[in-house]
């Protein structure tokens, strides 16, 4: 399994004066918390990941740090407060959030246009994915995540391509989605015509924007925690950009007083890059992947 790390030297470089423990929320394979763990002698990690082969790998690739690296099966939202309840003075968090290569590139998993499968859960564990939804779900709900996770203006024709079709035969692979797609749609030049469609089934199948808001709002009450993400798309960049937005801010009133009531000092840290980081051009060369990555930091109050 291979997976190129995305923004890997400002991920090393911007946890450089951390000591102490760091939660790598997004294990994957491990690539971040390698170099991590190598470039600085300081820390420890302790990753989380919801998929099972993901975590195996990551383990057998980070022994060499055995005493320096421990890791727990989790969704990020969950895992992240156990870990906080069980340790003080957590120094960084990382959370590379999304798909790792070898989740895309395995057919089996679903998540390619190619897949004769139609699963896209990263955690084998949980029972709802792909098929059921295409399948299953009415022409409202389809409606909803295809507007709301797809940002598809016009949700209602892609519903009924897939009403229609699965009037006749069910729906069981990405690859009879995809064709479905590309069949009925002019291809944009630069994306294939599902893209958005599955992007929406795989937000919808993982729960992935609700993940993140669970996941901030367990760790907004740390103190001196430097904090990274990096999101791959617009929805979970604006959560994450919106958030940290509100950390900053003294007043934490609702909207609606008519004087502060609050003390005007509420403000929990402070937003480290005002712009996202993104990946060089030498680094989009050498990983395409990389291209919609966007790396916003934070740091925590004392
Ligand atoms: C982009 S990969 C991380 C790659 C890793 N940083 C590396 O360098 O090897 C994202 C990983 O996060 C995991 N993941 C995504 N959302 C998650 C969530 N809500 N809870 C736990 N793991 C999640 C995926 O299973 C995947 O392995």
């Amino acid at each position: 399994m291979t997976h190129k790390s995305v923004l890997l030297n400002e991920v090393v470089d911007f946890f450089k004066d951390c000591s102490g423990i760091i939660v790598d929320s997004t294990l994957g394979l491990g690539g971040h918390s390698y170099e991590l763990l190598k470039n600085n002698k300081n820390i420890q990690i302790i990753g989380i990941d919801r998929d099972v082969a993901s975590l195996n790998f990551a383990k057998e690739r980070l022994s060499e740090f055995s005493t320096r690296f421990s890791c727990i099966k989790s969704n990020f939202s969950s895992g992240i407060k156990k870990i906080i309840e069980e340790n003080q003075n957590i120094s960084g968090i990382l959370a590379d959030i999304g798909v790792s290569s070898p989740q895309f590139d395995n057919l089996e998993r679903g998540f390619s246009f190619e897949s004769e499968s139609l699963d896209m859960r990263m955690d084998l564990d949980t029972t709802i994915n792909a098929e059921i939804i295409v399948n299953s779900y009415s022409k409202d709900e389809l409606n909803r995540i295809f507007f709301e996770y797809g940002e598809i203006k016009n949700p209602n024709i892609y519903t009924k391509l897939i009403l229609d079709y699965r009037k006749n035969k069910m729906i069981t692979s990405a690859r009879e989605i995809s064709n479905l797609i590309a069949n009925n749609f002019k291809a944009n030049s630069r994306i294939h015509p599902a893209t958005l469609i599955f992007q929406a089934l795989r937000i919808e199948v993982n729960n992935e924007l609700g993940e993140l808001r669970d996941f901030l709002k367990n760790i907004e009450n740390l103190k001196s925690t430097k904090i990274a993400i990096i999101s791959f798309h617009s929805l979970e960049d604006r959560i994450v950009k919106e958030t940290f937005k509100k950390w900053i801010k003294d007043c934490c009133c609702e909207a609606n007083v008519m004087k502060c009531e609050c003390g005007n000092n509420n403000a929990r840290g402070v937003i480290i890059n005002k712009k996202p980081i993104i990946p060089t051009n030498s680094e989009i060369a050498y990983n395409r992947r990389s291209r919609s990555a966007k790396m916003r930091c934070f740091r925590f109050n004392e």
